[in-house]
């Protein structure tokens, strides 16, 4: 297919030169009607293209014409048997893989380190879970990957799995070993459904690890927000029928209404459409410099005393035996414990102090996410902040900063908790607030994922044991981001199942 075109962009064009007076949704009439402030700062061209279903750009959910010929063009692209635009994040894909696989009665393997969004395909789905634990790289306190031999394990006591979900690459850029994993799904007859929202641009580049679908998956989601040029929320799914049979691949086209606004936004689409153009016809180029960028910028911070970077290269033996296929050299883990200072502290005083802003902190690391969108001026600056960090923190002076080093130890992941019901009985269960101080025993009625990177730790239906407690309190005792807790986020009370 050629490439070299955008359809949705080039319709909406063509719609606007039309010079519609225009009655439709949106009611903001083309630029004419965004807030003067708003338009006074980004300019109003752009307002224009937040149009909807007009006679030229398509139905996202009954495609025909412009949408249709730019998800073709994906879906060649990632060399997928079918693609689908999302407009809800990949959150809503996850949600709609889960359903298209499993329902009521049935049984899912889910990998633990799953983001959230698989709970809420498992409360629409109504679908069992059976769990499968990642492996821990304990030097960097992060999660390793899952392996094939778990997921064996896992299958020889639950044959009668449909799926498997998990995560790969993860938010570090771990990757499993998804070539071995699939052949052990389709032995079972099980589907492999991936969360791939952040490799989306792997596809582009030799040095990235293998995609999901290069490797076997049956469908997979990504994130083309989070590392190509698409806007915040924009999504893919692609199905790749390794396992899959015609009436899961229809499931998933059913399922996407289910998961999706009837308003989809048409500058999340044509966000796609360009950031597809631009894979397409420079991916390489793109990725080169995502890859250069990151790689020199990793061997500068492994120079600055006091501060490492996770390797991308070769595997070493602790990270082959943690499940770790490939680490997406793009990421740059960064440490700076053996100064004392906690991943939480390093990424405060980077911003607060430098202007640095990184993705994400844990108690070990900061996550830096290098996309091709970055120069060499941003990898200056985090180096030199590192720099001026690490300078600050081994002189004498420092005694102010060095009251915020505390134990920068990540906290084990605790081990499985009991389930007592599915996360969707659990979910809709008579239920009750009571203090957090007294949870421990009780069956919780919501999950809590200490966010970033949104994992649960909990979900709705397990009993919380007394390590899961104590997991969570450090995170809440910390003041800690945590999704699922309640209104002011505190936690001071949890939903609790009335037994
Ligand atoms: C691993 C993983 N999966 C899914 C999601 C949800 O993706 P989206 O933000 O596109 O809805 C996230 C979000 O951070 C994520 O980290």
């Amino acid at each position: 297919m050629n490439q070299n075109q955008t359809p949705l962009l080039d319709a909406i064009t063509d719609f606007i030169e039309t010079k519609p007076a225009y009655f439709r949704i949106p009611g903001h009439r083309l630029d004419q009607g965004i807030s003067r402030r708003w338009t006074d700062k980004v300019g109003a061209d752009i307002f224009a293209y937040d149009v909807t279903e007009t006679p030229f750009t398509d139905d996202l959910h009954s495609p025909e014409g412009a949408i249709s010929e730019a998800q073709e063009l994906l879906c060649a692209l990632y060399e997928a048997d079918r693609s689908f635009f999302l407009v809800n994040g990949s959150t809503c894909g996850n949600e709609a893989m889960i359903i298209s696989a499993a329902l009521e009665g049935e049984k899912i393997m889910v990998a633990r380190n799953a983001h959230k969004s698989a709970m809420m395909g498992l409360i629409i789905s109504g679908a069992t879970p059976v769990y499968v634990m990642p492996e821990v790289l304990d030097d960097w306190g992060i999660q390793g990957g899952i392996t094939a031999e778990a997921v064996r394990a896992c299958f020889a006591k639950n044959p009668d799995c449909k799926a498997l979900f998990m995560v790969s690459p993860s938010y570090y850029g771990v990757c499993s070993d998804l070539a071995e994993i699939a052949k052990v799904c389709h032995e079972y007859g099980a589907l492999l459904l991936i969360d791939e929202a952040h490799g989306g641009h792997m596809y582009f580049h030799d040095d990235l690890p293998m995609g999901a679908l290069q490797a076997g998956a049956d469908l997979c989601v990504q994130s083309m927000h989070k590392v190509t040029g698409a806007l915040t929320q924009s999504s893919v799914l692609h199905i790749k029928s390794h396992g899959v049979n015609d009436e899961t691949l229809s499931r998933v086209a059913q399922n996407l209404h289910l998961v999706q606004s009837t308003s989809p936004n048409y500058l999340l689409m044509t966000s796609l459409d360009c950031a597809r153009y631009e894979l397409a016809m420079h991916g390489t180029e793109m990725m080169k410099k995502a890859l250069e960028l990151a790689e020199s910028t990793r061997k500068r911070i492994n120079c600055i005393p006091g501060f490492c970077c996770i390797e991308s290269g070769k595997m070493s033996k602790e990270a082959e035996n943690a499940g770790v296929k490939a680490i997406d050299g793009t990421r740059l883990v960064i440490s700076a414990k053996k100064l004392g200072i906690t991943g939480f502290a390093l990424d405060e005083v980077l911003f607060q102090k430098y202007a640095v802003n990184v993705e994400l902190a844990d108690y070990e690391n900061v996550l830096a996410i290098v996309t091709y969108a970055n120069e060499q001026e941003d990898m200056d600056r985090l180096v030199e902040a590192c720099e001026a960090v690490s300078r600050e923190w081994i002189s004498e002076s420092s005694s102010q900063q060095k009251s915020k080093v505390s134990d920068s130890k990540m906290p084990p992941f605790p081990v499985l908790p009991e389930q007592v019901m599915t996360p969707r009985r659990a979910y809709f269960a008579k239920s009750k607030m009571i203090s957090w101080k007294e949870a421990v025993g009780k069956i919780s009625g919501q999950m809590i994922a200490p966010y970033p990177p949104g994992i649960p730790v909990i979900y709705p239906g397990e009993r919380i044991t007394r390590e899961v407690w104590e997991y969570i309190e450090r995170f809440r005792a910390d003041g800690r981001h945590l999704h699922g807790a309640d209104s002011d986020g505190k936690l001071e009370e949890i939903k609790i199942i009335n037994e």
